[in-house]
C-alpha cells in the first residue's frame, strides 16, 4: 500500500496504536491522531509517522485534521474511525449527560471524521473508511448500555452510507473487536469482562490489540475493493452468528 495515506483516530495507544503500527508496516503514510498528542507523537515517532491532536466530536478539527492531511501529504485513501469512549455503567446508574457523552465521541465522531474524509477521497476516485464497532453489540453486554448503542449505530450507519458512496470508489466497512487488552479497557470495569469472555472464545488466550489490526489492515487495503458495508467480527469466536 505505499503511497496510500492513512488518518486513524484514537491513535495514541490501545488497538488505534496498533492499526497505525500495521498501516505503517504495510507501507501506508499514517497520520497518528488523538485527543491525547503526547501519546499519539510518541507512537508517530515510533513508526515514522505524523502526529496530530484531534478530538474527533469536534467537526471543525475534524474538517481541519483532513485539510492538512490533504495540503502536507497530498492525498487521503483510508480513514479509521477508531477513537471511542469505552464506559461501564450499570444502566441504573446511567444518566442523560452520559449517554450524550458517550454518543458525541463514538456517535459524533464517527459523523464528523467520515463526512470530512469522503469529500477529500472523492477527488481521487477512491478511499477505504473503516469504523471500529464492538462484539458487545452482537452480545448484548451488559453494565454499557451506551456504548452499546453507539455501536450498533455505527453498524447502521455504515450499512447506510456504503450504498451512497460507493459511487465514489469509496468502502466503508466496520470492524467488531471482542474484549482486548487496550490500556482503556483496564481504566474502565470491563477488564474483569476477560475471566467470563475468554473461556468462551475459540482460544485460551486474551486478546491484544495486535489481534485486531489486521481485519482492519485488509479492509483498509486495496484489495478489499468488493467488499462495502459489512460488519467483520475479530473475537476470538467469542461470538459465533
Ligand atoms: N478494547 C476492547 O475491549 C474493545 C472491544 C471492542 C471495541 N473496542 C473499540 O476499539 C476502539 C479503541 O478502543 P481501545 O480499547 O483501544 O481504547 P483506549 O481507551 O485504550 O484508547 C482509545 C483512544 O481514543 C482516544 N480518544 C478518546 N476520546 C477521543 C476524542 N474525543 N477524540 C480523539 N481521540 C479520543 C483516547 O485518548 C485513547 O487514546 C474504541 O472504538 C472501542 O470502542 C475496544
Amino acid at each position: 500500500m505505499t503511497e496510500r495515506v492513512a488518518i486513524v483516530t484514537g491513535a495514541a495507544q490501545g488497538i488505534g496504536a496498533a492499526i497505525a503500527k500495521e498501516l505503517a508496516a504495510d507501507g501506508v503514510k499514517v497520520v497518528v491522531t488523538d485527543i491525547n498528542i503526547d501519546g499519539a507523537t510518541k507512537v508517530a515517532e515510533e513508526i515514522g509517522a505524523v502526529a496530530k491532536r484531534l478530538d474527533v466530536s469536534d467537526p471543525e478539527q475534524a474538517n481541519a485534521v483532513v485539510a492538512e492531511t490533504v495540503a502536507e501529504l497530498g492525498r487521503l485513501d483510508i480513514l479509521v474511525n477508531n477513537a471511542g469512549l469505552v464506559p461501564y455503567t450499570p444502566f441504573d446508574d446511567l444518566t442523560i449527560e452520559q449517554w450524550r457523552r458517550t454518543f458525541s465521541v463514538n456517535g459524533e465522531g464517527l459523523f464528523n471524521m467520515t463526512k470530512a474524509a469522503v469529500e477529500a477521497m472523492k477527488a481521487n476516485e477512491y478511499g477505504r473508511i473503516v469504523n471500529i464497532a464492538s462484539n458487545t453489540f452482537v452480545a448484548g453486554t451488559p453494565n454499557c448500555a451506551d456504548y452499546v448503542a453507539t455501536k450498533g449505530a455505527v453498524v447502521g450507519f455504515t450499512r447506510a452510507v456504503a450504498g451512497e458512496i460507493g459511487k465514489y470508489g469509496i468502502t466503508i466497512n466496520a470492524v467488531a473487536p471482542g474484549i482486548t487488552a487496550s490500556e482503556g479497557v483496564f481504566t474502565t470495569g470491563h477488564g474483569e469482562g476477560f475471566d467470563y469472555v475468554v473461556p468462551m472464545q475459540a482460544f485460551n488466550r486474551r486478546a491484544v490489540p495486535a489481534d485486531i489490526a489486521p481485519a482492519v489492515a485488509f479492509l483498509a487495503s486495496e484489495k478489499a475493493e468488493w467488499v462495502t458495508g459489512q460488519l467483520l467480527v475479530v473475537d476470538g469466536g467469542h461470538t459465533r452468528n
